[in-house]
């Protein structure tokens, strides 16, 4: 269906990556040799005036937003889009009018350049941000995806052959911090926000629950956090800034905990050697050394993203799009997006 230059020059390829799910607008240049230039524009600061996401203000802004970036992104990897030999975009799961502006950028692009797209699973382009590093995991490894919508532990046997082993039931543990620090009058996105505030608080304050720690299979339940943490708040008749301190810092604690129990027994169970995290929260600092020294324990590496890769960028959507393309893969001219779309659907 495309004329494929690309297939005859895979060593070259250079992918043109788009992110658009949510809140943040990205482009970015991935090529055998590596990460060639990304950009990333958030919204945060517009979002935080109605404490989440407006998804309509969302979809505005990455239409005013996306064609500056990929200028940028070509004028620093000093190409045009003549050079271009494929595009990934975000096909889902996301906001269904933020995924559709990248999506008809990306494929309008593509088809005025006569190169193939390709949508992308977002949580695939997470799992797969560590390989961005200098010093990337190699396959098989077990990750665990840590973002503000999902909570799960996954088997990855190779590109695109993923295995699910557990998952949170209701919250997301990006989203317990959201929905705790918010609690405590933190900002939007609460998630920074509350893990800076907990390196000035004392984790043994306040014991809250470390949920499903002692059943046998690997799901996750946060809500209960936000309950209980809300609880607390509502008896205390001040909560002064030592007392704010504290809290965050113990739901921090709660929280890690309950990542790394799940992560010790996933990896005794899948005797795995490489543990691989992403999503939002791997950027947490507290988590990065809970991780380190539980592995180091079990003789196991643990890999995270560099930090600007830890949440969503297009850096991780055109590696993906890199290694799907370069595997032969390609997809027809409707434009399609995937609000709502399990991982495990998306395996190629
Ligand atoms: O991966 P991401 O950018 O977006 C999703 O795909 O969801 O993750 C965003 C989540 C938010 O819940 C945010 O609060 C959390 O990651 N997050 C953090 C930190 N940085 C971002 N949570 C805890 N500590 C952090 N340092
Ligand atoms: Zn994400």
């Amino acid at each position: 269906m495309y004329n494929v230059p690309y297939l005859t020059k895979l060593e070259t390829m250079k992918i043109l990556g788009i992110e658009s799910s949510c809140d943040e607008s990205a482009v970015a240049i991935y090529s055998e040799q590596g990460l060639l230039a990304h950009a990333i524009h958030s919204q945060v600061e517009m979002h935080s005036v109605y404490g989440g996401v407006v998804p309509e203000l969302a979809s505005r802004d990455h239409i005013r937003k996306i064609l500056p970036l990929f200028k940028k992104v070509l004028a620093e990897s000093h190409l045009e889009i003549k050079n271009l030999d494929g595009i990934a975009y975000t096909k889902g799961p996301g906001l269904m009018g933020a995924l559709l502006v990248g999506a008809l950028f990306a494929r309008s692009v593509a088809w005025a350049a006569g190169i193939p797209a390709i949508g992308i699973h977002h949580l695939e382009g997470h799992l797969l941000a560590p390989l961005l590093s200098d010093s990337p995991p190699a396959f098989p490894f077990l990750a665990l995806l840590v973002s503000g919508g999902h909570t799960q532990l996954i088997a990855v046997h190779a590109l695109g052959e993923y295995e699910m082993l557990g998952e949170s039931v209701d919250d997301a543990a990006g989203e317990a911090f959201d929905k705790t620090a918010r609690l405590l009058g933190l900002g939007y996105p609460g998630g920074p926000a509350l893990a800076k505030l907990a390196e000035k608080g004392d984790p043994n304050t306040f014991q809250f629950p470390r949920p499903m720690i002692h059943q046998k299979h690997l799901n996750f339940s946060f809500s209960g956090l936000k309950t209980a943490v809300a609880q607390k708040v509502m008896c205390e008749q001040v909560i002064d800034d030592k007392m704010r301190a504290n809290l965050a810092s113990s739901i921090q604690q709660a929280i890690v905990d309950t990542l790394t129990i799940k992560c010790e027994s996933a990896l005794k169970e899948t005797n795995y050697k490489r543990l691989v995290v992403t999503g939002g929260v791997s950027a947490n600092q507290c988590l990065r050394r809970s991780l380190e020294k539980m592995t180091q324990k079990l003789d196991t590496e643990v890999y995270f993203p560099d930090l600007e890769f830890c949440t969503d960028n297009a850096a991780m959507i055109a590696l993906a799009g890199y290694h799907r393309l370069k595997k032969g893969e390609k997809e027809g001219l409707p434009v399609e997006v995937k609000p709502r779309w399990e991982l495990m659907q998306s395996a190629s």
